[in-house]
């Protein structure tokens, strides 16, 4: 659980930036280009060493300033606070420490579940979206399996440039025998991998995207890659027989997607823009609850952007799902898009503006209980 996020010098946050992170809900509001998305990013950054946006890290540091810093206060699952700092200045010397030195598994992290609407790509765009997000679910479920993916990547590459040099002469097609047996023996783990966390995710996926308004949704992993790891080795051996011409491997989980649907139609071809708005929120929060049904800790969920695309049904569905699910930060333009009064036992708003936290008017600097 977060508690608290200090700043300062990152991106457009002015001075000293403090505030208390309400336990359920959190809503910053305030004009375009105030720095609502600023917070989130800066909570991610805190949290993770990373910014949300892409392009160089040294961007987030402030027009004005020469580095930016980062803390986060968090507790832990027995209650003990302990705080991350994240910095980074402009000669390019990067901190990241947790209580004060380098990260352990002893402390975990809290992580992060964001929402941006970029991540409608995760429906609309191509398999290697969907490749990823099976990944990280997978990884979320059951840390041991997060390197599968990475080290099944490697050894693809290296077998692609070992198969150049066989096409360039240099090298006897036997060679690739021994490197489709390594790539056998990582495929194999990592679609059941896959399977098994999309299997998990499947029904929570569903209840949060019914909730959200999708009809007859679902999900279902898609892979040509049947079989252990035995059967995928004989299929490269065939594949080599039949084309050792071929450059690349046209057979593994490299090549798998994940097929999202409502009402019997994939959303990436035949989905409105809000259904498949809807399909990614009901991505994070299946995941969310199915890692509490796991007994695992819930991410903290940052929404950005997405109230105003809302109507106000589906605002209230939201909220309370996403309250339900673990603790949540909103960025609105107007505070009155966030329903909290009976949707979040307790909320935190922010006016931000240009940079700073408004202390006047509707928002004290510290928590307000509704
Ligand atoms: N490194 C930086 N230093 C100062 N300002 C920045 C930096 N990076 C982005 N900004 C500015 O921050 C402003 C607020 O951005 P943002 O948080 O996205 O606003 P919004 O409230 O609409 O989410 C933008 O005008 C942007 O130019
Ligand atoms: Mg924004």
């Amino acid at each position: 659980m977060i508690a608290s996020l200090e700043a300062r010098g990152y991106r457009n946050l002015a001075g000293e930036l403090s505030l208390s992170i309400d336990p359920h809900l959190t809503v910053f509001h305030g004009l375009n280009g105030a720095g609502k998305t600023n917070l989130l990013d800066a909570l991610h950054f805190g949290l993770t060493g990373a910014s949300m946006r892409s392009g160089a890290i040294k961007n987030a540091i402030g027009f004005e300033s020469d580095s930016a810093r980062v803390e986060v206060e968090f507790s832990d699952k027995t209650g003990t606070m302990h705080k991350t700092l994240a910095s980074l200045d402009r000669s390019g010397q990067r901190r990241n420490l947790v209580d004060g030195a380098a990260p352990t598994a002893s402390v975990p992290l809290p992580r992060v579940a964001l929402f941006h609407p970029d991540h409608l790509q995760t429906i609309k765009g191509p398999p290697a979206h969907r490749r990823a997000l099976a990944d990280q679910v997978a990884g979320s479920l059951s840390p041991s399996q997060t390197d599968l993916r990475a080290r099944y990547g490697r050894t693809l590459a290296q077998r692609n440039a070992q198969l150049r040099r066989v096409r360039a002469g240099e090298l006897p097609v036997t060679e690739l025998e021994v490197w489709d047996s390594r790539l056998a023996s990582e495929a194999a783990p990592l679609v059941a991998s896959r399977r098994d966390a999309i299997e998990i995710l499947a029904p929570h996926f569903r209840e949060a995207a019914i909730t959200l308004g999708l009809t007859e949704p679902g999900i279902a992993y898609k892979t040509r890659v049947g079989g252990d790891e035995e059967s995928i080795r004989l299929r490269l051996a065939e594949l080599r027989t039949e084309d050792p011409g071929r450059a690349y491997v046209m057979y593994g989980p490299h090549l798998d997607d994940l097929h999202v649907e409502a009402e019997g139609r994939p959303l990436k071809q035949f989905g409105s823009q809000g259904q498949q708005r809807a399909a990614v929120l009901a991505l994070l929060l299946g995941e969310r609850s199915a890692l509490a049904g796991a007994g695992r800790e819930s991410p903290i969920l940052l929404l950005d952007d997405v109230m105003s695309e809302l109507d106000p049904r589906r605002r209230e569905l939201l909220i309370g799902a996403a309250v339900a699910g673990g603790q949540v930060v909103v960025t609105a333009t107007d505070l009155s898009q966030v329903p909290s009064e009976g949707f979040a036992p307790t909320s935190t708003s922010y006016r931000v503006e240009a940079g700073r936290i408004d202390a006047g008017a509707d928002s004290p600097p510290l928590a307000e209980a509704v």
